[in-house]
């Protein structure tokens, strides 16, 4: 996260100091870098070479609407999962025919929209949902373009809540009845079978369970073959880890042991696999989302109050489970620092939302720079998962966002107001 450093003890976004930001803005507050939005679309865009590819970024890990304008000016495509994903991208400007329409669950009002604006795949994840898809476009008089996500059963040594590529998530078609998946959506009237797509899972670290998949769908796709099925087209999911642990480093800061050290980067990882999918000859697809704004983005929050109980030491910050869930819902590290270093003192801290629940935290046991109430807080790689996970369990409006782009500021969402509860 390059555009996020510390400049003589005060953390700057781009060129622009965070505390100037909190003045104008207040906290909670999401802060994003455009140009590390776009550096990390372009760093995965561009390993791909002269290969026939597509990068779709999947909406889910950050929908601002600015932040997909952003990247569909930059020539991105779209992954989607709803028919609100859609209309976002559509008004984005993503082109229909770089619109990937994924899911498990898709109604029949969404393939109806999905189809009535020519996506370019509508990736279809059971029989059931293939017979419904050939019906709509029967009834719609159109052709559907369909893509089987077949569920490869391989370990992405991710956490079990975004693990997706094995029999026992409920994603995909099981790999040992995709064949017989393919040949019974070729059999369906008004469905075109152009494609396969696999994603086993997010936060994925390690080259290997990429390169397992990979050999699959090679492996797969000779199958087809030999059975007289070919398709031009794979879309290879998303999944790339990005670095939560000591993504900022400083003198002051407590170095954190959590996780296995440096990430392998995106184009290291497109780098591993497109060799072996070059072999396909097919048109290759990704959707990564955390990867393309994870680093780019982090929740900027104010400390209200610090207190002992018992031997635990509290640090309530005025952002909890409601403004950033990944912590709670599955205990996700998050590096978190403060905005203005004024002392190299550390103690170890829970650091609690004022949320009513035992469950709201933003981190737990973590060593961090001793702070005292108005002292402001970073919650670092809040990019993606973060904003789109909000709520407003206690009633709590949402935060506002901000775009950073060098000395430039623009507020990309209001800060909600009492009203928006309503
Ligand atoms: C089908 C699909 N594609 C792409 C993604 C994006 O994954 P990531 O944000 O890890 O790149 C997800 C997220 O889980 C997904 O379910």
């Amino acid at each position: 996260m390059r555009y996020f450093l510390y400049k003589e003890n005060e953390l700057l976004c781009e060129d622009i100091p965070i505390l100037e930001l909190v003045e104008e803005y207040g906290t909670p507050l999401y802060l994003y870098s455009r140009n590390q939005i776009v550096e990390n679309y372009k760093s995965i865009d561009s390993a791909f070479g002269s290969t026939d590819h597509v990068t779709c970024y999947a909406l889910k890990a950050n929908s601002n609407l600015h932040i997909l304008k952003l990247l569909a000016e930059e020539g991105a495509g779209a992954d989607v999962v709803s028919a609100g994903e859609l209309f976002l991208a559509l008004k984005a400007g993503f082109p229909p025919e770089k619109i990937a329409f994924a899911g498990v669950g898709k109604r029949e009002d969404e393939i109806e929209y999905a189809l009535a604006q020519k996506v370019f795949s509508l990736n279809a994840e059971s029989h059931q949902e293939l017979q419904l898809i050939s019906r709509v476009a029967l009834r719609l008089n159109t052709t559907a373009r369909v893509s089987l996500r077949i569920n490869p059963d391989i370990d992405a040594q991710s956490h079990p809540y975004i693990t997706t590529g094995l029999h026992s998530n409920k994603f995909g078609i099981d790999s040992s009845q995709a064949l017989d998946a393919f040949r019974h959506a070729l059999s369906l009237p008004s469905v075109e079978v152009i494609g396969l797509h696999t994603h086993i899972g997010s936060q994925i670290t390690k080259t290997e369970p990429f390169i397992e998949t990979a050999k699959f769908v090679v492996q797969f796709l000779a199958k087809l073959h030999e059975s007289g099925v070919r398709i031009s087209h794979i879309d290879f999911g998303g999944g790339f880890g990005v670095q939560y642990a000591n993504a900022i480093r400083h003198e002051a800061l407590h170095v954190e042991d959590h996780g296995s050290g440096s990430v392998t980067s995106p184009a290291e990882f497109v780098a591993s696999v497109l060799p072996i999918l070059q072999e396909t000859g097919c048109s290759v697809w990704l959707e990564p989302g955390r990867s393309v704004v994870a680093d780019a983005g982090i929740l900027v929050t104010k400390v209200l109050y610090t207190k002992e109980n018992g031997n635990k030491k509290f640090v309530v910050t005025d952002a909890g489970m409601t403004d950033l869930l990944r912590p709670s819902l599955y205990n996700a590290h998050h590096q978190i620092v403060p905005v203005r270093i004024e002392t190299y003192e550390s103690e170890k801290v829970d650091i609690v939302g004022p949320i009513c629940e035992t469950g709201d935290f933003l981190a737990r046991d973590r060593m961090l720079t001793k702070v005292k109430p108005n002292d402001v807080l970073a919650v670092l790689t809040a990019g993606a998962y973060g904003f789109v996970n909000t709520s407003h369990y206690n009633a709590r409006p949402r935060p506002a966002e901000i775009l950073v782009n060098g000395d430039r500021v623009r507020v990309i969402r209001q800060r909600e107001t009492f009203e928006d509860l309503v």
